[in-house]
This record gives C-alpha cells, sequence and structure tokens, in this order.
C-alpha cells in the first residue's frame, strides 16, 4: 500500500485559502437533511481548513475533526475558537481511524478518501464501516477516471486505479485514486447506496479550461 501524505496546506493563502473556507453546495443540504433526521455526531474526516466543521458546529452538531496535517487542524482550531465553537480533533491516518465502533451519526469526506490507492480505498472503506452507526450516512467524492489528472500519462501510475499528482502546489506527489461507477458500486456494495452522481467542475487557469470530474456517494450503513 502506497505511503499517505497529506497536503501542504501551508501554502495555501489568500484567495486559496477563502475559496477552502468556503462550504461546499452540497454541504447545504447535508446540513438539512441531517438536522431533519435528528443526527448529532458529525465527523469531518479530512476537514483541511475546517469549512464544513464551522458550518455544521454552528448548527448544534458534535463535531470531530480529523486530518493527517497538523496544520490543518491546529488552523480549524483556531478559526472555529474564534467563532466560539469547541470541536475534538485528531490528526492522524484515514486507513486507521482512533474512533469507537459505530460513533458517528454522520461523515462528511469531501475530496479526501481519493488520496490513496486501491489497497488503501479498500482499507478507508471498513473504516467507514467500523465508525459508522446503524443507519448512519456518510458523503464521499471519488475522483473519476474521466478527468484530466487520470489520464495525465507522464504522472506515475502506481496501480490500475491511481496517479502521483506531480503538478506544483499543496497537492504535489500526493497519491490520487480514480474511480468509475461499476467500482464505486464495488467498493460500497456493502451499504445501501442513496444517490451517486458526477459532477463537472471547470477552472480556468492561462486561458486554459481544465474539466475536473468527481464522483459523489451518499452511503448508508444497514
Ligand atoms: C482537498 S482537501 C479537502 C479538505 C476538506 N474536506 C474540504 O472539503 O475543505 C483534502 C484533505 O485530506 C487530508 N488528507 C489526505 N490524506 C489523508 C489521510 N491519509 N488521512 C487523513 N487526512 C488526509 C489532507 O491533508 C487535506 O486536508
Amino acid at each position: 500500500m502506497i505511503e499517505s501524505k497529506g497536503w501542504n496546506w501551508e501554502i495555501v493563502k489568500d484567495e486559496r485559502e477563502e475559496f477552502w473556507k468556503k462550504p461546499s453546495m452540497e454541504s447545504y443540504y447535508l446540513l438539512n437533511r441531517w438536522k431533519s433526521q435528528d443526527k448529532k455526531s458529525f465527523l469531518d474526516l479530512g476537514c483541511g481548513l475546517g469549512r464544513h466543521s464551522v458550518l455544521f458546529g454552528k448548527n448544534g452538531f458534535d463535531v470531530s475533526c480529523f486530518d493527517i496535517s497538523q496544520d490543518a487542524i491546529n488552523r480549524t482550531k483556531q478559526w472555529a475558537e474564534s467563532e466560539n465553537l469547541y470541536f475534538d480533533y485528531k490528526v492522524g491516518d484515514m486507513l486507521e481511524l482512533p474512533y469507537n465502533n459505530e460513533q458517528f451519526d454522520c461523515i462528511l469526506c469531501r475530496n479526501v478518501i481519493s488520496h490513496t490507492d486501491t489497497e488503501g480505498m479498500k482499507q478507508i472503506v471498513k473504516q467507514l464501516d467500523k465508525v459508522m452507526k446503524h443507519g448512519g450516512e456518510c458523503y464521499l467524492t471519488l475522483g473519476s477516471k474521466d478527468t484530466w489528472g487520470f489520464k495525465h500519462e507522464d504522472w506515475p501510475l502506481v496501480d490500475e486505479n491511481t496517479r502521483l499528482r506531480m503538478e506544483e502546489g499543496p497537492e504535489y506527489k500526493v497519491p490520487h485514486f480514480y474511480a468509475d461507477y461499476n467500482l464505486v458500486k464495488e467498493l460500497f456494495s456493502n451499504f445501501n447506496i442513496i444517490n451517486v452522481h458526477q459532477e463537472i467542475e471547470y477552472f480556468a487557469k492561462e486561458n486554459k479550461v481544465t474539466e475536473s470530474y468527481h464522483y459523489h456517494v451518499l452511503i448508508q450503513k444497514a
């Protein structure tokens, strides 16, 4: 299995920092959904700068923040405490989640669990199963094989589904696992799959538009 490597958040400042502090669109839907289901314990798995921890904390959830990057955890804590929000914080690797069995009602891991290889991905799915309550839900995103990163043949292939990202920046040499629809169904076959859709994001950089494809998956532990 490939060694885990987190983001280098130290170089994320100004405009990029602002981007990573705005909650994603679907997080508002999940907030509504999970509130109406009386869910309370929320794990922000791979919390980054804490945009979803703060959103859910402000709305009454008991928030646990987890990331492999100490800097990510420090910055989440600093932001949350400036808003008088007090969470549980842990630095660690998602391959071994340091939580009790069936601890969480709901988990959000947006653009996180793809940061491994195929063997790692199977282990993370088992870890999710371990820490979710029965009836608990998890929303996650996975890089799609349709995306430019997987088609980037100059980037080292780690296994049939995984490449190392070689672009300078916070994700330099971070492994990326890419799925297709059949692989999504196979990976989460022990769960109820409530919804899967593929999202396309467009990024314009130096007069060039890049398309980035991700699967968004909502699962429930039976
Ligand atoms: C793209 S960022 C997303 C952050 C956050 N989920 C958000 O939506 O703002 C990916 C995060 O996953 C973390 N990460 C990567 N590999 C990890 C691992 N093996 N265990 C825990 N966190 C990891 C990175 O450090 C980074 O903070």
